[in-house]
């Protein structure tokens, strides 16, 4: 049977909201989702979170993948430039992006996702890289959004 995205992903919102039920914890909820998600899906090369420290300032939190870099200034980068105008950034070919980090020269596509607490103000950005060339669309962003705002955004 052909790989059903939307199904993949609705399954792991399922198992993400079993798993941190209870868990007030925002790191613990932050290393469940990026758990879950890079082992459900191929595509998914480094996968995790940079969370706003300080003002203008991401520094990287939970994550499954190679060594990721630190830190990342407010508007650099896709993660940079997610975290300024808080809406989700989808990259087909990074080598394109003006200003891409490149934490690791595999990588070939990009998403980041804006992450808000409860309070709605900007929690940090949700990062995956693949080695693919294009792996993310609108069904991505779509999913992952509706993931960060069920996980994170409740009270
Ligand atoms: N590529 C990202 C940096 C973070 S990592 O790749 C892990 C960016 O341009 O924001």
């Amino acid at each position: 049977m052909a790989f059903d995205k939307n199904a993949r992903y609705r399954e792991i919102a399922r198992e993400i909201a079993a798993v941190v039920e209870g868990e007030p914890n925002p790191v613990a909820r932050m290393a469940t989702v990026s758990s879950l998600l890079a082992h459900a899906f191929d595509s998914y090369f480094w996968t995790g979170f940079y969370v706003v420290e300080k003002p203008e300032e991401l520094v990287v939190g939970p994550y499954q993948g190679t060594l990721g870099c630190l830190r990342i200034p407010f508007g650099q980068g896709v993660c940079g430039t997610a975290a300024v105008t808080q809406e989700t950034v989808i990259v087909k070919d990074v080598h394109a992006f003006p200003g891409h980090i490149a934490c690791d020269v595999r990588s070939n596509s990009e998403i980041v996702v804006p992450v808000f607490g409860a309070d709605g103000c900007l929690m940090g950005v949700f990062d995956v890289d693949s080695i693919e060339r294009g792996a993310f669309d609108e069904t991505d962003a779509r999913h992952l959004e509706a993931i960060m705002v069920a996980t994170f955004g409740h009270g």
